[in-house]
């Protein structure tokens, strides 16, 4: 089984897909950072040199490379989800969960680390959050609110959400 943590840029799903991991002893894989080790840039530059699109195909050709892959726990990057055929794929590898903030923690979260996060760049976190919302919200088998949560405070929801 894997477990697939979606969700917005300052959700917590790299920290908490770690813990899962750990907890459940399954391997850890963290999509922007396969990416990153992948092409021996940070997503920043990625975007910088090549643009958000060529990021976008990296994203969806790396989906399908994990698509057969099993017992991992797979934090995904924020805007992975929108392409819908790496939805369909995320669905079939195993359970999605979705880390689900408010625009005020998600700001709170993301205070002095927007420095790697190119998408914070001319646009609104609050009309991204209205955008993929409900894609977020479609995609998930399960929901986790991580407002006013500490990282192990979210684990332990998730673990009694998988456990049901
Ligand atoms: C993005 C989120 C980032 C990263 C890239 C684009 C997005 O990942 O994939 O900067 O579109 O929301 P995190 O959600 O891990 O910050």
């Amino acid at each position: 089984m894997n477990y697939i943590l979606i969700g917005m840029m300052g959700s917590g799903k790299s920290t908490v897909g770690k813990l899962l991991a750990e907890r459940l002893d399954l391997k850890f894989i963290d999509t922007d950072t396969m990416i990153e080790e992948m092409q021996g840039l940070v997503i920043a530059r990625i975007f910088e040199l090549y643009g958000e699109t060529h990021f976008r195909n990296l994203e969806s050709a790396l989906v399908e490379k994990l698509s057969c892959i099993d017992n991992a726990v797979i934090s995904t990057g924020g805007g992975l989800v929108m392409n819908p055929c790496n939805t369909i794929l995320l669905k079939n590898m195993g359970k999605v969960i979705y880390l689900k903030g408010s625009i005020s923690q998600l700001s709170k979260n993301l205070e002095g680390v927007t420095g790697n996060r190119p998408m914070l760049k001319g646009n609104s976190l609050d009309v991204l959050l209205t955008v993929r919302a409900p894609i977020y919200e479609n995609t998930a088998d399960v929901i986790v609110e991580i407002d006013d949560m500490t990282s192990s405070d979210v684990l332990s929801h998730i673990l009694d959400e998988i456990n049901k």
